[in-house]
């Protein structure tokens, strides 16, 4: 099953209880977290308050992407609130064997996002430690940005380093993923879908039936 993470930065912050509760009744996989620094991308959005704030009120799986300088100073915060996935950017630290044993001694799975312009050279030895892997198909940031067509034979490549080596991983892409670029993702091997204004969130569409369409639309594609 292809699964959805709707990104909860796309959101209407006026009425975020009510687009939480349409997302829930679609029953979305997760709600997409982005984290910001304004230093290793230059725009600030959600934060460990937002965090806090939906697990008081929701279930559903909160899949934390952390767009951070020194991302090990979250991992012991974010375990505490009861995160489920939490990935940092390969470009961002200097461990990541360690960084990724933090995580998952916190009870969380790890991701290993990478920047469109990260080669997956760069993670081959340390892949294997990782639960997931989350190929940027925009360049970190920002909503609205359009398809790297590039990143599908990223996308391909990850798939076969993950199947040469036997491994239980899987692959989220993030950015730009609509009805027709999330297609061509599924086909290259990506398991779950960031949805973002590209998708769900659209001015005068209903977020409970695009939720609901998209996800279906998406496990349809036949691989
Ligand atoms: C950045 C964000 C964006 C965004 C996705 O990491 O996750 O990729 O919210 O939405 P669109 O479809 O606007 O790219
Ligand atoms: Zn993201």
């Amino acid at each position: 099953m292809v699964k959805i993470a709707p990104s909860v930065m796309c959101a209407d912050f006026l009425d975020l209880e009510r687009n939480i509760r349409d997302m829930e009744r679609a029953a979305v996989d997760f709600f997409h977290i982005d984290i910001m620094d304004g230093h290793f991308v230059p725009n600030l959005t959600l934060n460990l308050d937002i965090v806090r704030l939906l697990k008081s009120i929701s279930k559903t799986p909160l899949d934390v992407h952390l767009m951070v300088e020194n991302p090990e100073n979250y991992i012991s915060r974010l375990g505490e609130l009861g995160v489920e996935y939490v990935s940092f950017h390969i470009e961002t630290v200097r461990y990541p064997f360690r960084l990724i044993r933090e995580i998952k001694g916190k009870g969380m799975k790890a991701g290993i996002a990478l920047n469109p312009v990260t080669a997956v050279e760069s993670i081959q030895y340390v892949i294997g430690e990782a639960e997931f892997v989350l190929v940027m198909t925009v360049e970190p940031g920002f909503a609205g940005q359009s398809f790297i067509p590039e990143m599908l034979e990223k996308i391909a490549l990850v798939k076969k380093t993950i199947d040469s080596k036997k491994m239980n991983i899987q692959i989220e892409v993030d950015g730009n993923i609509s009805e027709q670029t999330g297609k061509l993702c599924v086909e290259r091997g990506a398991d779950i879908l960031v949805a973002g204004t590209s998708s769900v969130f659209k001015k005068g569409v209903d977020l409970f039936s695009a939720c609901v369409d998209f996800k279906k639309l998406m496990n349809e594609t036949i691989i």
